[in-house]
């Protein structure tokens, strides 16, 4: 079979990703359990944004750390990459900062890639967001419906009884009333403290346990989860909420044309994907960086939509003999 021209250019871009990733993690993790949570993101971001200059794209931040005058790195609109295709890039330096500041579980740093204008440019507020994994009919279940009608029409899919099913939220009180519903249809339900990217990759990879992730988050991590998701495959649906006008106006501003929209999973994030997530902390996805003064370890995730293929790489980083990373 003859292998199509671009394979090798997305595969090692791909492969470029995780080292953006990668740079993340390395350098939040010198912040892990220090009690501040800005200085670990901070850290993160401004390795990111220094991995992203020998990556060959000619990229445009769509999902980032917010406008130009709120942050001096990876802002909306900012442009990096060595020179190459058009692509726009969503990133989240450091999922999980509060998480990272208190050496708890799951923190991550994560990146996709898409070509330019695929991914939903979706301003920094909350979004409804539901998920499950792939193998399943199309529509078995929906934002708008209760939540006992979409477990009770999951498990009749999966062909399992409801109490099999594990539902993951974040744990917060506006899920109180979701959760308690969810319990009376007979669900179990996975609390997670922070992190609901890594929720919604959670809802597709089967040795996770779990079946479905519902709930509110950030919108950003709305479109990086769905990002994952098209390499993994399932469905997801996520929609925009809104706490006052000014939002809205900036949601339009932003290329919002209806903010009461519900988004399919391929309406945040469409075409060939690639999405890395090195772990910061250990998670049940990933495992956090491990230092030991001369050097670390990490362990990161990076997939593409194209091919479908998962890959774990384990990196053995050098502090003495890495040129242009920080440590
Ligand atoms: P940070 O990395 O910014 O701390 O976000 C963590 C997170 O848990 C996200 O995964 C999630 O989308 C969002 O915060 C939920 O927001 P809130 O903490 O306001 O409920």
């Amino acid at each position: 079979m003859e292998r199509p021209a671009d394979v090798n250019y997305d595969r090692n871009l791909a492969l470029e990703l995780v080292r953006v990733s990668e740079a993340g993690a390395l350098a939040a993790s010198r912040w892990m359990g220090r009690g501040k949570k800005n200085e670990a993101d901070g850290a993160a971001v401004e390795a990111m944004r220094l991995a992203f200059n020998s990556v060959a794209i000619d990229g445009v931040v769509v999902i980032g750390e917010g406008e130009m005058d709120e942050a001096p790195m990876l802002y909306i609109g900012e442009k990096v990459g060595s020179g190459g295709p058009a692509m726009d890039i969503a990133v989240d330096p450091l999922e999980g900062t509060t998480i990272t500041a208190k050496g708890g579980p799951n923190a991550m740093a994560t990146v996709a890639l898409a070509e330019r204008g695929n991914f939903l440019h979706a301003p920094d507020i909350y979004m409804d967001k539901i998920a499950v994994g792939p193998g399943l009919p199309p529509g078995v279940v929906d934002l708008d419906a209760a939540v006992g009608e979409n477990l009770r029409n999951l498990a009749a899919a999966k062909k399992i009884d409801i109490g099999e099913l594990v539902l993951c939220t974040l744990d917060r009180d506006r899920h109180a009333e979701m959760i308690a519903k969810a319990r009376e249809a007979g669900a179990r339900i996975m609390l997670i403290g922070d992190g609901d990217v890594s929720g919604v990759i959670m809802a597709a990879q089967m040795q996770s346990g779990v079946d479905i992730f519902v709930g509110s988050g950030g919108a950003p991590e709305g479109v990086l989860a769905a990002a994952a998701l098209r390499c993994l495959g399932g469905q997801m649906q996520g929609r925009l909420l809104f706490e006052d006008a000014a939002q809205v106006a900036r949601a339009i501003s932003m290329g919002v044309a209806d903010p009461k929209k519900k988004y399919e999973l391929e309406e945040m994030a469409k075409g060939d994907v690639m999405f890395a997530a090195t772990g910061v902390t250990t998670g049940p996805m990933l495992r956090g960086v491990r230092r030991f003064g001369t050097g670390a370890v990490t362990h990161s995730l990076v997939m593409r939509s194209k091919s479908g293929t998962v890959r774990y790489v384990e990196a053995h980083h050098n502090f003495a003999t890495k040129t242009w990373q920080p440590n």
